[in-house]
């Protein structure tokens, strides 16, 4: 049954990208609004066996990676123990966890030991004031713990910074300074428009060339790090081997071609890209068949609905009528 999910364009999926939750506790501006949203009500909510099971259907048709995300996916209770029973099934290979960081602290041991190995910690800016200014909520050093504490447990850590202009050409020296010391890498992704108010333009956009210019000019050549096959950035170490920088460039060279993933979101619809729509209702199946081959069918349905590419690099691009922290990252 292994590697099913070609699509039209040839691309074989294996990895599932799966929202636990549309609540968060900070108020990115580039994601949410300032005032709390209308959540989605809990009882719309995939249960952590529907997600379970969902997972292992997908696991059978050749899925072997899983990335939890949100919203922000530790404000969901007992996350650990979702993860867990991920852990337990046979054939996935890599369980990983996409997280802003605040409450990292309070349960990475948990975590830890359920098995968590892989996390990305969101984080656009080193000082306080452009922290609370991105996110509106004044939460840097329980973030910087948080990080802290999940590489010193010996989780593989790797920091994502959102590449916006306005905000990330002030980050370059700071973001340089704390991956050399700290050895945890850094990678910056290009601002995609997805943000549901409409605050994007192509100026907006602070480019992955750009970036890689300054880390240039301030601390000398990178050289080029081997890519790693389906990670989607550019990655680069510093002269003397201290630090690295990656670079996703989502907007002006995206990765689509290459594309081996798909999402469900925490209300328990399928979505073959973050951009377009809703492909198909897993949670309706979830909930009225015990039966797996009808989910199996509607996962093949939606890659085989794929488009090419989500049109960022030539303006073709539809926007989501969902907001980014309901489709998750
Ligand atoms: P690694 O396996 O560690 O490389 O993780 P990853 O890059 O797959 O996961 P992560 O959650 O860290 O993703 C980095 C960023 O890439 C996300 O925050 C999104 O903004 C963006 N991203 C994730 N999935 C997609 C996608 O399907 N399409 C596009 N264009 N961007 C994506
Ligand atoms: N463009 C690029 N990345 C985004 N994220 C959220 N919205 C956007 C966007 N419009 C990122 C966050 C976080 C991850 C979950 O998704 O910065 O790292
Ligand atoms: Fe929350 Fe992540 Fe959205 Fe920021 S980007 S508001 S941390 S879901």
């Amino acid at each position: 049954v292994n590697g099913m999910l070609v699509d039209r364009f040839g691309r074989v999926h294996r990895s599932l990208r799966i929202s636990v939750t549309d609540r968060c506790n900070l108020r990115c501006t580039y994601c949410m609004p300032e005032h709390t949203p209308d959540y989605q009500p809990r009882s719309e909510i995939l249960t952590f066996e529907e997600i379970e099971r969902f997972t292992r259907v997908a696991v059978s048709l050749g899925v072997d990676d899983v990335r939890l995300t949100g919203g922000e996916p530790l404000v969901r209770s007992q996350l650990h123990r979702l993860v867990g029973s991920l852990s337990r099934i046979e054939g996935l290979g890599k369980i990983a966890l996409t997280t802003n960081g605040v409450l990292l602290a309070d349960q990475v041991e948990e975590l830890f030991a359920a098995g968590l190995r892989y996390v990305n910690v969101s984080l656009d800016a080193l000082d306080a004031a452009s922290f609370q200014t991105t996110t509106r909520r004044d939460e840097l050093d329980r973030v910087l713990c948080g990080i802290n504490a999940a590489h010193e447990i010996g989780m593989r850590v790797k920091i994502n910074s959102i590449a916006m202009r306005g905000l990330t050409e002030h980050q370059i020296t700071a973001f340089g300074e704390f991956t050399r010391r700290t050895d945890i890498p850094i990678r910056f992704i290009e601002f995609m428009p997805l943000d549901s108010d409409g605050q994007w333009d192509e100026t907006s956009v602070f480019s992955a060339k750009e970036i890689l210019r300054r880390f240039a000019d301030h601390f000398g050549p990178l050289k080029p790090v081997a890519a790693n096959t389906s990670s989607p950035s550019k990655d680069y170490e510093f002269a003397d081997g201290h630090g690295r920088v990656g670079v996703i460039a989502s907007v002006t060279e995206p990765f689509c071609h290459s594309c081996d993933r798909f999402r469900i979101t925490a209300d328990g619809q399928l979505r073959n890209c973050l951009f377009g729509e809703d492909n198909g209702d897993v949670r309706a199946l979830l909930r009225t068949s015990e039966d797996d081959q009808p989910i199996r069918d509607l996962i093949v349905a939606a890659i085989t609905a794929k488009r090419a590419g989500h049109g960022t690099d030539d303006l073709t691009f539809l926007r989501p009528s969902r907001p980014m922290h309901a489709i998750g990252g």
